[in-house]
């Protein structure tokens, strides 16, 4: 049977992501008062992981390790240094090879082509752990974040109870605006995004938001804007991300001009008017440019818990599509 893969948040359906985000919470009050749950002891017990990085990661990387191990598994770290892939050796034998000795691959790979190509020919499951496009881990732990935050309101299996709170984006539209659109789209959240003008959501990807409202009772809504304040308005979370992500290090100049007057501050939040109880995500690593101290380091800043939250997002992610094969059920 050919594997199921986690690429990105367009993958799984409203209830499948719900119940992702509601595993990793669950399994993270249960394991920090000590009650391991039982479905976890060894449910990777005699199993490799192997994680195929050819960009640097801290959260990723440390939380994928930890997950597997937890999990009573073997993660294989694999640097773009240790393997023959891109330099002696193609995507197809390598993926091959590679899943003929393990139980999953966590890649993170520059091009979104690159980690198809690698799922495509996999006999195992293939996690992405960020690509220019998707970067489904930082989701599942970003609606952790906020199921855990912002009280849920009744739902059913395939909400998280989150409808009508209002997610601001200011800064560049990239792999991690992406997927949390999607995410935001399936859970009924809306989303406004605040970039500068030509730095915008590509028109395909809006295609690919959109996509994944179909079916969706009540899907989240996306709106876009070059100003700001006006993406402020009302919003419960405001976030960001770099504006130069890893790739684009030879546009850094031309992106720091831009972007001027794009950094999340408090002064901003007022002058847009935010909802009072607004706060701050961010994936990390963060430079000052994006989000001032004031608010990086503030009480209203989510951004150390949300990287915890990766933690236990790869633990959900693994028992997900490893332990239980991609059938994603409570
Ligand atoms: N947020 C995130 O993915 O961080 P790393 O690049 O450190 O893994
Ligand atoms: N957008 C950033 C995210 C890093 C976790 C990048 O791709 O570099």
């Amino acid at each position: 049977p050919t594997p199921r893969h986690l690429l990105s948040i367009a993958d799984l359906t409203p209830a499948e992501f719900a119940t992702l985000v509601r595993n990793a919470s669950s399994h993270k009050q249960a394991i920090k008062s000590g009650a391991i749950p039982q479905s976890l002891i060894g449910s990777l017990s005699g199993k490799t992981v192997a994680m195929m990085f050819n960009k640097r990661s801290t959260r990723t990387r440390v939380s994928t390790e930890a997950a597997t191990v937890q999990m009573g598994g073997h993660p294989m770290f694999l640097g773009k240094d240790d393997i023959q892939l891109g330099v002696n050796e193609s995507v197809y034998d390598t993926s091959v090879v590679i899943s003929s000795m393990v139980s999953c691959i966590v890649a993170r790979v520059a091009k979104h082509s690159d980690v198809v190509d690698l799922a495509k020919d996999s006999s195992v499951p293939v996690i992405n752990a960020l690509c220019d496009s998707y970067h489904p881990l930082q989701i599942i732990a970003d609606f952790i974040t906020i199921y855990e935050t912002f009280t849920p309101k009744a739902h059913n299996v395939s909400s998280l109870g989150l409808e009508g709170l209002k997610i601001a984006w200011v800064g560049d539209a990239n792999n991690v605006l992406f997927d949390l659109a999607i995410g935001a789209t399936k859970m009924g959240v809306d989303m406004a995004v605040a970039t500068p003008k030509g730095y915008e959501i590509p028109t395909d990807m809006l295609k690919v938001i959109q996509k994944a409202g179909e079916g969706v009772p009540a899907p989240g809504k996306l709106t876009q804007t070059n100003v700001p304040e006006e993406a402020v308005k009302d919003a419960d979370i405001l976030v960001t991300d770099t504006w130069v992500s890893m790739g684009q290090e030879e546009e850094s100049k031309k992106r720091m001009k831009a972007f001027e007057g794009f950094q999340i501050t408090a002064d901003l939040a007022t002058r847009g008017g935010a909802k009072d109880h607004w706060k701050f995500m961010h994936c990390l690593p963060r430079h000052p440019e994006e989000v001032s101290d004031e608010v990086f380091y503030s009480e209203r800043s989510l951004v150390f818990p949300e990287a915890e939250n990766r933690l236990w997002a790869a633990i959900s992610a693994l028992e997900g599509f490893v332990v239980k094969k991609g059938k994603i059920v409570e």
